[in-house]
């Protein structure tokens, strides 16, 4: 058997896009999914047609932003399919627009989501894993707004550069562990993203949808990759240890310029405070792939 044939894995956002691409992967691939999402209805739809497709799927309604219900998510999920060994934060929303139009309740909402909700699932699930010991995978999903700034989407952008920042910190500290990490990072995929993000937004703020927004975001989306896709490549990837996915190339020059403007900045002023020692400890800690 092929890993991660036999195993267990929990997503998050599993209802739609890019986390339904990922559990149609697994469930191909042999393993068994627990679907994790706050779409009750859409979550029962989605394990008919994977248990119809001869998976074996366990359907969990979580809200991933509220930590009191992860700890009885992972309980129901393990008592339905057994011990779990790949966790998959992938649950998200966009929301807020301009930065001086985001209320704070909309930036808090989307930070506990895209990146609280990753902390409290590897916190939930962490312990279960070394517990139990053996291979393990944790993935998050952020996104080029992970790498690359977006006007209008300051909240999003965020949240995602802190899920790259936090999975860069896990993957050194579960280094030698045989508990992987993976932060994938992708361009545009054509998901429901458009639709579930305004509308739950809408009914945080009790007004009306913005139908204009869904459907300007929709038709950008709607031109992206296939989520069915990004599962596949997802599952690759994470069955070769791959840390940093991708999906875009067209992306790189824009990820060049952010790059380029930070080792600029290292040049571009007088040194006048010594030699930083936190900096050359630190060198020998980090394990950014230089090949
Ligand atoms: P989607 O809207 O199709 O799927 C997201 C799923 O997350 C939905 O089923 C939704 O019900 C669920 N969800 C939302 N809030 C939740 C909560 N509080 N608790 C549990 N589940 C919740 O969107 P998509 O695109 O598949 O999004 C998945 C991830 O991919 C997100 O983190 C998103 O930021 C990221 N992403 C998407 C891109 C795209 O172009 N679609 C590009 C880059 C990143």
């Amino acid at each position: 058997m092929v890993w991660p044939a036999g195993e267990v894995a929990f997503v998050t956002g599993a209802a739609s896009g890019i986390g339904l691409g990922i559990a149609r992967a697994l469930v191909a691939a042999g393993a068994s999914v627990a679907l994790a999402d706050i779409d009750g209805k859409r979550l029962a739809e989605i394990a008919r047609e994977l248990t119809e497709a001869g998976g074996s799927v366990a359907a969990i309604e979580l809200d991933v932003s509220d930590a009191a219900q992860w700890e009885a998510a992972a309980d129901r999920a393990e008592a339905a399919l057994g011990p779990v060994s790949l966790l998959f934060g992938n649950a998200g929303v966009s929301g807020g627009g301009r930065i001086e139009d985001t209320t704070l309740d909309v930036w808090r909402w989307v930070q506990k989501i895209n990146i609280e909700a990753q902390f409290i699932g590897v916190a939930t699930f962490l312990p279960r894993f070394k517990a139990r010991g053996g291979r393990a995978h944790i993935l998050n999903t952020a996104s080029m707004a992970g790498l690359v700034p977006m006007v209008t989407q300051g909240a999003y952008v965020a949240s995602k550069f802190a899920s790259v920042g936090f999975s860069m910190v896990l993957r050194d500290e579960l280094e030698g562990t045989g508990i992987g990490v993976s932060v994938l990072c992708p361009g545009t995929v054509a998901t429901r993203l458009g639709v579930t993000a305004p509308e739950a937004e809408a009914k945080l703020l009790g007004a009306d949808l913005d139908v204009s927004i869904v459907e300007r975001n929709s038709a950008l989306l709607a031109t992206g990759a296939d989520p069915d896709q990004v599962g596949k490549q997802v599952l690759d990837a994470v069955r070769d240890g791959q840390f940093l996915i991708i999906t875009h190339r067209e992306w790189a020059p824009l990820v060049e310029r952010v790059h380029a403007e930070q080792s600029r900045a290292f040049t571009e002023f007088e040194g006048r405070h010594g030699v930083d020692a936190t900096a050359q400890m630190l060198a020998s800690g980090i394990h950014i792939d230089q090949a």
